[in-house]
């Protein structure tokens, strides 16, 4: 059973589906942590984050894999464990420059295909999970919440970690990467055909949690013909 996550940033996506991962006992795939790993890739070779073909050429390059054995799954890069270099702000400009060229998300989609045949019970979260990778996952969910809300989120985690947090600046910048994401060429942010769209602003991460397992258990048992 494949279930896919999408939704913008700041939605609780990646916390809830690891847990939901993990209360079904299902493997969890971080596509946007492919996205990141080819982001440093392309750091580490000197590449120009503008040049779209140099990009193209890092992806098909490299190979981005997981080391299944620990929880959540280790991410290698060429085959060595990155982890720790994929969180930073270089990172994250990094993966969002590279995600909007097609063939780095062609490459990404083809390795996202193999790793849903490899790991037949997955949750993977990402940005294109539903619409484009897996289109008939046998439950597709779309997290949102108003980007008020998620600058809030974001706010209170940065200052939680210690880090300096302006809730305003946080704000513009979460408008200017929906307005990026959402219109970008190549595999739009979009809800996907078939998704239960969960509104997370008034909810706790608990109650998405939760809304996510009890909606995997009703198709698994739709599944099973019960
Ligand atoms: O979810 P994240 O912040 O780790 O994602 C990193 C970047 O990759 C972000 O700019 C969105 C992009 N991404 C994407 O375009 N498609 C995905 N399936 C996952 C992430």
């Amino acid at each position: 059973m494949i279930i896919t996550i999408d939704g913008p940033a700041g939605t609780g996506k990646s916390t809830v589906s690891r847990a939901v991962a993990q209360r079904l006992g299902f493997d969890f795939l971080d596509t946007g942590a492919m996205y990141r790993a080819v982001g440093v890739e392309a750091m580490r070779r000197g590449v120009d984050l503008d040049d779209q073909p140099a990009l193209g050429e890092v992806a098909a390059a490299c190979t981005v894999d997981f080391d299944w054995s620990v929880q959540p799954p280790g991410v290698l890069l060429n085959g060595r464990n990155v982890d720790h270099l994929l969180r930073s702000a270089a990172a994250t400009h990094a993966a969002s420059k590279i995600a909007v060229v097609p063939a780095v998300r062609q490459r990404m989609v083809e390795l996202q295909r193999r790793i849903g045949r490899q790991r037949p019970n997955l949750v993977t979260e990402g940005r294109d999970q539903g619409s484009v990778v897996f289109p008939d996952a046998e439950l597709k969910v779309y997290l949102d919440a108003t980007p008020q809300e998620r600058a809030r989120r974001r706010t209170r985690q940065l200052q939680q970690r210690g880090e300096q947090a302006d809730e305003r600046e946080i704000l513009e910048q979460i408008i200017i990467r929906d307005r990026r994401d959402s219109t970008r060429a190549a595999a739009p942010l979009t809800v996907p055909d078939g998704a239960v769209v969960i509104d997370t602003t008034p909810l706790t991460e608990e109650q998405v949690i939760q809304m996510v397992v009890d909606l995997a258990n009703q198709r698994r048992r739709m599944g099973r013909g019960q």
